[in-house]
């Protein structure tokens, strides 16, 4: 049995990823991406179908975004061999004789399933030496009215997704890195309780009323004029974080995805969608002007974290604060181990759990 994921670099294969934003890629022009330590040429055709193809042409190895593209056909630069990009496949060679044997048609440029939506252009990055059928649907963000605001923001990260994924989920850093009077100082340190589920690739933190100590959520509170406020986050393999906040008829969700670009950088994307506030001005520039600094915040902290991973430093980590660092690392090889043997995946996290730390 081929390895499927090799356990050399961390990454997962088989699964959906965003490459990059949707509104990067206009007309006939290609754009470039790196995923999993994949070079991608990518673009959309005359139909407005997206696509993907590994930016590497089969004959010798040049770069397809540095070729042509009519809507049609990818045509590669040193030699015109022409390709359909959807399917990858070559539609021909310029140097062949009339009677040449050589049967273009099986000739393919790697393509990968592409899909458009949220934004962002999505692709499926199959197992090595496995099918690229997609095994699930590209996720999305869940919405819940027809009229909504909807927003991204995105920070690369100078390490490895394993850290870039366990920082997003680490509750413990709020007071220290992202201290500020509008939300809290490190005074504000108190202790939490909060119960976690078992879902399919992941655990959820059940559905609860937020933490009363910040300033959004009394804001919301004010305006939603609804007693209920609650709250659902689930972190689920490969990389992403879920989180919905209701209250009556007001809703906002947002999917945070960690994004291998290759095992030594990664990406954070967030895309956010409401339909609070929506008539009140200014509120989108004001949401992305705090959903940036807190970005940057991040950033800045994985940088300065990531001089010392460079010396590859022996590393721990405590209960209950990092409890869900670990159940990711247990997630990971669960899953792996899953689909070495073909197995079902034997869930690490036996059922609901309540886990307490100060923060
Ligand atoms: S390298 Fe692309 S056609 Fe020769
Ligand atoms: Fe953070």
């Amino acid at each position: 049995m081929p390895e499927l994921n090799a356990p050399d670099d961390g990454l997962l294969r088989g699964f959906w990823y965003p490459a990059l934003r949707g509104e990067r890629v206009r007309g006939r022009r290609l754009e470039t991406a790196m995923l999993l330590g994949i070079p991608l040429a990518l673009g959309r055709d005359a139909a407005g179908r997206p696509f993907a193809v590994r930016d590497s042409c089969p004959h010798r190895g040049m770069p397809l975004s540095r070729g042509w593209f009519d809507g049609h056909h990818l045509e590669c630069s040193y030699h015109g061999w022409k390709f359909e990009p959807v399917s990858g496949q070559c539609r021909e060679i310029p140097s062949l004789m009339p009677d040449d044997q050589l049967d273009v048609g099986k000739i393919y440029a790697t393509a990968f399933p592409c899909r458009e939506h949220d934004g962002y252009f999505w692709v499926y990055v199959p197992e090595r030496g496995a099918s690229a059928e997609p095994r699930e649907e590209a996720p999305r963000l869940a919405t819940f009215s027809d009229r909504y605001t909807i927003t991204h923001l995105s920070a690369q990260l100078p390490c490895h997704v394993d850290h870039g994924i366990i920082g997003l989920m680490d509750p413990a850093h709020g007071p220290f890195v992202h201290q500020a009077w509008w939300w809290r100082t490190r005074h504000s340190i108190h202790e939490k309780r909060k119960a976690f589920e078992p879902i399919p690739l992941g655990f959820r933190m059940s559905a609860h009323t937020p933490s009363s100590n910040s300033a959004p959520y009394k804001l919301l509170r004010l305006y939603a004029q609804a007693e209920g406020i609650t709250t659902t986050i689930d972190f689920a393999l490969p990389n992403r974080r879920h989180e919905q906040i209701h209250a009556g008829k007001w809703w906002f969700s947002s999917m945070t995805t960690v994004t291998p670009i290759t095992a030594e950088r990664c990406r954070i994307d967030v895309v956010a969608a409401w339909n609070l506030f929506r008539h009140v001005p200014l509120v989108l520039p004001i949401f992305r002007f705090f959903g940036e600094k807190f970005m940057r915040q991040d950033q800045r902290t994985m940088e300065i974290q990531a001089e010392g991973l460079k010396h590859n430093p022996s590393l721990m980590l405590i209960d209950d604060a990092d409890r869900p660092a670990k159940w990711y690392f247990a997630l990971k090889s669960a899953y792996l181990e899953s689909r070495r043997t073909g197995q079902p995946m034997q869930h690490p996290i036996p059922g609901p759990v309540t886990l307490r730390w100060r923060s």
